[in-house]
């Protein structure tokens, strides 16, 4: 029996994206792998949104390089696959092949060519996760000045929603009772027909469906029509995930992220008035090209006054062949570490802060699985963007529970089920 090996870096695209790849390998009778050195291919799926993600592929590809089994291929795909096409093969000559982010559509064909003669046959009925991805848009049309996407992953382009609805029909079919919807900014989605806020009322009419996330989204593009689907679908996650990059109007003119600080927090207004009780989470970055302390201080300040739940925080990084490559990457290395630590302490601790708030209130879980190490306890998520440890027997994944917050550890609250 022929084995697979995956490893996966970067964003949930590429959670998706190794997901649809290992379901083809395994029509073709592969298996997986628990250890690469016995694997007959090896799937490296890349990022290339900062350095430090491209280092780390490259360490790991180097690594299966000299430990992979005689015959077996190496095969190195997504966003640093197709920054760097064959010049990888060049670096690493044991890789057989190079697919990057844009032929992703193509993949059928690609492990047709690979692996000829393997008979295609359906997957067996296998328990699925609780929850899963589906991509709805790929690429991005924004070139913000820092980032890499647009030139790896191509200009926009939306899936047809009959295709989305199918996909989530059949995962729903499997046992999935959440999906999270993908797209490099998913509130530009438009297949012609649908636009985003009514690509969510469609899928809310899936029977079996239970809850409904998506990520990620630009704050241009998000607008009152929207927040009040979001407010309107019961299965509607409670969570808006809105990256900000920086709180200076300078810096984000800079960014090229066409809004100004006060246009992000009326966005914001709005989402606690339609949405008392959401999580809003964001991106940001500190460092970037003429970021002052002046600047560095408002972004400090425009993170107080939303009160983000929680943030993925950022230095910036150059990015090759971007806008802001050329611009002179001006802030020591030092001073964007003790930026980049001032904000995950302020962060850090206002997340503390929401997650304590919510100590002794109700809350609605999805379970989605039993913890390894103490099996005593069921982790799910809230309606938000909350991890939740509840500790009950007779619980199973999949089921949606109504629990009470009895303490917070910082990131996690543990709850007792109430029904
Ligand atoms: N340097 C640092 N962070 C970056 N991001 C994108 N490009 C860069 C870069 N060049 C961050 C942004 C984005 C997230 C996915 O990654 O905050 O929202
Ligand atoms: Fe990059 Fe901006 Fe597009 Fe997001 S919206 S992928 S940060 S260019």
């Amino acid at each position: 029996m022929p084995l697979f090996y995956f490893q996966t870096f970067g964003c949930q695209m590429n959670v998706a994206d190794s997901e649809q790849i290992r379901k083809k390998l395994m029509m073709r009778g592969f298996k997986p792998s628990l250890s690469p050195d016995k694997a007959d291919i090896i799937v490296v799926n890349t990022c290339s949104v900062r350095e430090n993600a491209e280092i780390r592929a490259r360490v790991k590809i180097g690594e299966f390089a000299k430990s992979k089994k005689e015959n077996a291929s190496l095969w190195v795909i997504g966003c640093m696959a197709e920054r760097l096409g064959d010049k990888l093969k060049r670096i690493i000559p044991e890789i057989d092949l190079v697919i990057g982010a844009k032929r992703i559509d193509e993949i059928d064909g690609i492990i047709e060519k690979q692996l000829p003669g393997c008979v295609c046959s359906k997957l067996p009925e296998t328990e699925s996760n609780v929850t899963d991805f589906v991509p709805v848009m790929r690429g991005c049309n924004n070139y913000c000045t820092y980032c890499i996407v647009p030139y790896v992953r191509g200009p926009e382009h939306s899936i047809p929603v009959g295709e989305i609805e199918n996909v989530i029909r059949e995962k729903v079919t499997n046992g999935v009772k959440e999906i999270t919807l993908l797209g490099q900014n998913v509130n530009s989605y438009n297949d012609h027909e649908t636009d985003f806020p009514d690509l969510l009322y469609k899928i809310a009419n899936i029977k079996g469906l239970e809850r409904i996330r998506f990520t990620t989204s630009h704050p241009k593009d998000c607008n009152e029509k929207l927040i009040r689907a979001i407010a309107e679908i019961p299965k509607m996650s409670r969570h808006v995930h809105l990256p900000v990059q920086a709180g200076s109007d300078k810096i984000l003119k800079m960014m090229n992220r066409n809004y100004e600080s006060f246009q992000y927090l009326e966005l914001v207004d709005m989402i606690k008035k339609y949405l008392p009780d959401a999580d809003i989470t964001t991106d940001i970055m500190v460092g970037f090209p003429g970021e002052t302390d002046k600047d560095f201080r408002e972004t400090l300040q425009l993170v107080k006054q939303v009160r983000y739940t929680t943030a993925f925080m950022f230095a910036y990084s150059v990015r090759e062949g971007t806008e802001a490559a050329s611009m002179v990457d001006n802030v020591p290395k030092e001073i964007k570490i003790s930026r980049l630590n001032e904000l995950i302490n302020l962060q850090t601790s206002i997340t503390k802060e929401i997650y304590s708030n919510v100590v002794g209130k109700e809350c609605e879980v999805l379970i989605t699985g039993q913890q390894k190490k103490r099996d005593r306890f069921w982790m799910g998520q809230d309606k938000g963007c909350k991890k939740v440890l509840v500790s009950c027997n007779s619980i199973k994944a999949g089921m949606i529970l109504k629990v009470r917050a009895v303490r917070s550890s910082g990131m996690t609250l543990i709850c007792e089920r109430i029904v």
